[in-house]
This record gives C-alpha cells, structure tokens and sequence, in this order.
C-alpha cells in the first residue's frame, strides 16, 4: 500500500509523522476527502481547488499548481490499484517546537492515502435517523480545517444514540450536519442554507444543486428555522462518502411519512447519473 508523502509515493510502513508537526500538536491544517469510483477520482478538481483555498485561508501557501496535486492523486490512485473507495489528502503547517506562533517558513506536510468506503446502502434506501444538537463551532466552517473536536463529539452523541448524523442549529436556524450539508423540502422547494461561513459548501452540495436545476426542481439556498425542519416534508444529507440519505426520522419523529420522500428519491437518482457521467467523461478523456 502506497502513500503521498510529500510529493512522493511511498510505502506506508515507512511514512512517519514528526511528533512536532502542527497538525498533530494543534490541529493546524486542512484536508479533503475525494470519493474514488470506476478507479476516477470524483470532482477532483473541485476538491484539490478548495484544499488550496482552505489552506490559503489560513496562510498556508502550498507550492506547485492545482494540477500537480491532481496528477500525484490520480498516480497514488494507480498505485494502490484503486477502483472504489476513497482518498484522504491533508496538509499540515509545518513540523516546528510547540509554540502557538509559527514562523512563515514552516515547510507544508502533504500527506494522502487511499481507503475503502462501505456506502451506507441501508440508510440510503431505508432512510436514517438524525437528532438535532446546537451549533458551538467556530464561525468560519467554510474552512475545512483538521480541527473537528466538535463535530466528532455530537456525531459520536448521535451515533451512541442510534442516529446516522447529528444536524446543527444555531440561533434557531440549521446549518449543516457534523459531516454532511442538510436539505429540507418545504412547500415543495427544496432548501438548503446559503454557502457562507456558517457552513462548509459541500462539493456534494454544489452537484447537488447543479441535479436540481438540470431536473428543474426548485431550489433556494435561504436558511431554514429549527422550526421549519421539524415539520419538513422531505430531509436528507449529502457527502462525499455518504452521497445522498435521506433523513426518515428526526429527534424520534418520522419526517413526512417516515419513509424517503419522491424529491430526494429523484436527487439521488440525479447524483447517481452524475456519478455515472463524470467518471465515463474522464475515463475516455
Ligand atoms: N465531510 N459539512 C461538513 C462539516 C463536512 O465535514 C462535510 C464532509 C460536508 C460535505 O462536504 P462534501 O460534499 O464536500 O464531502 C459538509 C467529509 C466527507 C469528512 O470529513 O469525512
């Protein structure tokens, strides 16, 4: 099994992380999680693009082009013989003793390994349950930061509690989920809260939306109340590793009538075909 260690592909009995490096100190870094299917790396660009953003965002300025981060992934990809699962890519600041400040110099720790993904099949089909917790992360989550104390503590609530994802809310308006975006049908429109800092505008998210006009549903991207969520009559999630589910129960209620709804059976079935397209158009290219 091959791994990216900056810049080359080596084993991964022999990648070592320093005990220094500020990823691992202070969770100083970024990272992606790319969805490898038909062995094509899908929405590559759009995935390397937003760790360089993400990055940039916290003064870390990554040499070389988008491009030759897309070129290394599709070769760690080949290496490891890859057909479906998924690659995790994350950039460090640096490797320097602890001290809060850093110095510009710190030279960027790239490290990315491929890794299988179990679809979530059942939730997919039969729908999942979701609880609802409070928003108490920081205010720029379109950053997508190593930093996730807060979402693994509520996903690991939810998840001891039986549910598949925990949907924040803050100041009585839902944002995303712990590792998901959220959607609510309502009168029909689907919704979904606008792409600010509030939120991490999932690539997902962004197919999703591009399913949506193709299909000619009607789409808002305007927040939606703790309210309005309870008495939805569609929910459901997306992300890269778990694509689209729906959400059939929230806080131990059914959503609509407790089975998935039309809308979201027709946006997954959209998300598929896009899937479908995507990586055929990159296979003959
Ligand atoms: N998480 N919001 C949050 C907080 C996320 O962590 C994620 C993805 C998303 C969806 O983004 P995308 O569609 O680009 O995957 C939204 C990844 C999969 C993870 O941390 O494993």
């Amino acid at each position: 099994m091959k791994v990216l260690y900056n810049g080359d592909l080596i084993e991964k009995k022999d990648a070592r992380v320093d005990i220094e490096d500020r990823g691992y100190q202070f969770g100083d870094g970024v990272y992606e999680v790319i969805r490898v299917y038909n062995g094509t790396l899908f929405t590559l660009k759009e995935h390397t693009e937003r760790l360089f953003n993400s990055a940039k965002e916290i003064g870390i300025y990554l040499k070389g082009t988008v491009s030759d981060m897309e070129e290394k992934l599709k070769q760690l990809v080949a290496a490891n013989q890859l057909t479906d699962g998924g690659v995790y890519i994350q950039v460090t600041r640096g490797v320097a003793p602890r001290k809060h400040q850093y110095n510009d110099s710190l030279i960027p720790q790239i490290t990315a390994y491929t890794f299988q993904v179990k679809k979530p099949v059942q939730e997919q089909t039969a729908g999942a349950k979701a609880l609802l917790s409070e928003d108490l992360r920081w205010l720029r989550c379109d950053i997508k930061s190593l930093n996730l104390l807060y979402n693994v503590m509520e996903k690991q609530k939810a998840s001891k509690a039986g549910a598949f994802e925990a949907i924040l809310v803050r100041d009585g308006f839902v944002t995303e989920g712990t590792s998901s975006n959220v959607y609510a049908v309502i009168d029909g429109v689907i919704r979904t809260h606008p792409a600010n800092n509030l939120i991490l505008n999932g690539i997902t998210r962004r197919k999703l939306l591009e399913v949506c006009a193709e299909q000619g549903c009607s789409v808002e991207e305007t927040r939606i109340s703790k309210e309005e969520l309870l008495c939805a009559q569609e929910i459901f999630i997306s992300s890269t590793t778990a694509e689209v589910v729906p959400i059939t129960e929230l806080e131990g209620k059914p959503v609509g009538k407790g089975v998935p709804g039309d809308i979201t059976k027709r946006i997954q079935e959209g998300f598929q075909q896009k899937i479908k397209h995507e990586s055929e158009a990159s296979i003959s290219s």
